[in-house]
Order: structure tokens, then sequence, then C-alpha cells
């Protein structure tokens, strides 16, 4: 028989073309679920075939943003005849002017970021939450970040799209637990991703990333996939509203 921690479990797993959603997806296949890896951007899925996932995961393309694109996704479901019992609403924007602080973040990058890293997770479970109800099983998995819990000098609308995403996963918690649909937050630290390469890359950020975070060492994708695949799994069938924090000691401090 089978132990796989996820099987029979369906996912959906946004921004899964790259960084932590993409190490998550291959966590995922290994441990047994069949995921949609969706991501705005094409994804390059090489890696998964020639391991001999072919027949366990589909690509789509999604915007978590766009309204419509979610109705789409739930057509494909449809077709599909599946029933997913996992979401992990990842993708989200960070760039530069995400970054800039408060009075410098512009009204354009404002309503940007927050459709996406706020809005997003809205749309995301707002469409998926009622699918889990009819079949009173689900857990919902939010990357929200250690900026969603604290503030920095770097940003404004990412620790507000971020904080949000905490409390709202605790609303939606409530909400649906008649439901057996539990929804957690996952917190991450510094990570080594696309999101941050260039950052990183600054003289002396990625020094300073490694010595703020008491374990020593700016995080690996997997080190945070790890924590998703608990929180989809059975294994947390009694953790709902809970906020997992995954950052080397960071908010420890
Ligand atoms: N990298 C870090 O240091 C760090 C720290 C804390 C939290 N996080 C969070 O972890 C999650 C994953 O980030 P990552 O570091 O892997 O970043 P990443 O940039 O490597 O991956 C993000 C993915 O999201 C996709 N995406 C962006 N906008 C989208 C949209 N509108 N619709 C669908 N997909 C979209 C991108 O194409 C990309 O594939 C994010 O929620 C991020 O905020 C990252």
């Amino acid at each position: 028989m089978s132990n796989k921690r996820l099987k029979n479990k369906i996912a959906l797993i946004t921004g899964a073309g790259s960084g932590l959603g993409y190490e998550t997806s291959k966590l995922f296949l290994s441990e047994g679920s069949f995921v949609y890896m969706s991501d705005i951007n094409p994804i390059d899925t090489n890696e998964l075939i020639e391991n001999g996932y072919k027949d366990q995961f589909k690509e789509i393309s999604l915007d978590i943003s766009s309204k419509l694109a979610w109705q789409e996704f739930l057509v494909i479901l449809k077709s599909d005849k599946k029933n997913i019992n996992v979401l992990v609403n990842n993708a989200a924007l960070s760039n530069p002017e995400t970054r800039w602080d408060l009075i410098n973040t512009s009204e354009e990058i404002w309503e940007l970021a927050m459709s996406v890293n706020s809005t997003g997770v809205f749309l995301g479970m707002k469409n998926i939450i009622p699918e889990m109800i009819k079949n009173k099983d689900g857990s919902v998995i939010n990357v929200s970040s250690i900026f969603g819990k604290v503030g920095s000098e770097m940003g404004a609308v990412y620790h507000a799209a971020k904080g949000s995403v905490t409390t709202l996963t605790k609303a939606a918690a409530i909400q649906y637990a008649s439901s057996n649909v539990r929804v957690n937050s996952v917190h991450p630290g510094f990570l080594e991703t696309n999101m941050t390469k260039k950052l990183h890359n600054k003289p002396g950020v990625r020094e300073q990333r490694n010595k703020s975070t008491p374990l020593g060492r700016i995080g690996n994708p997997i080190d945070v996939a790890y924590g998703i695949l608990y929180l989809a799994s059975d294994e947390s069938s009694w953790v709902t509203g809970s906020e997992l924090v995954i950052d080397g000691g960071y908010l420890a401090q």
C-alpha cells in the first residue's frame, strides 16, 4: 500500500512556475498528489516529465488577479471531473517598486500589487472554497510572509497585502471550519528565488540577510515547501487559522 502523504489529493498551486510554487509542486507530485500547476507565465515542466510525473500534473495559465481566469479554471475542473482538496495561494508580485517606502509608493503600484497579492488570494478562496464545501474536505494554504506580520524599512504595499492575507486567512478559517475546510497561512523569511535574485545580488544584501537570520542563512524554497506539505496533508487535520512561520528564526528576535 502506498504511504505517500498526499495520496488521493488534488491540488491547485498558483505561481507554480518558479521558486516556492515550483518546489512545492515537485514535492506534492513526489507525495502522490495530482497538481494543477498554474502561473501567469509558461512553466518549464521538462524536469517533471523526465521524472515520470507526466500524468500527474496539468499546466494551467491563470492570472490570479483576474476574476475571469478563475471562472475559466472552474470550467476546466468540471470537464476534468476533479475535486480540488488543496489550494496553495502562492503567486505574488514583488519588484523594486513594491519595495519603496510608503510616501514614495505610487497609487498605480499600490493598485497593481494589491490586485495580485491581496485580491488574487481573495479570488482564489472565493472560487475554490465553494468546491471544497461541496465535498466537506479542503485545505487552503495562503503564502504570506514575515512581512505580513511585522513592518520593515522595505516597502509599503507588500506589507499591506501580506498583512491582509494573514487576517483574511483567519476569517476564512472560522467561516468554513464547519464544512471541514481548513485555512492556514505560511510566513517565509528571506528566500533565494527569482523574486529576490536581483536584490540579493546587490552589494551587501545577501550578507546582511544571512546575518539577520538567526540560523545564519537565507532559506531555500524546499525549507518552506515541507511546511506547506504538512498543512496540505491529513496530518494537519486539526490545524486551522494558524500561522506557520518558517524563517530561520527571524521573527523570534
Ligand atoms: N522570495 C522570498 O524571499 C519570499 C519571502 C517571503 C514570502 N515570499 C512569498 O512566497 C511566494 C512565492 O514567491 P517566490 O519567492 O517563489 O517568487 P517567484 O517570483 O520565484 O515566483 C512567483 C511566481 O508567481 C507568478 N506570478 C506573478 N504574478 C502572478 C499572477 N498575477 N498570477 C499568477 N501567477 C503570478 C510568477 O510568474 C512566478 O512564477 C510569494 O507569495 C512571495 O510573496 C517570498
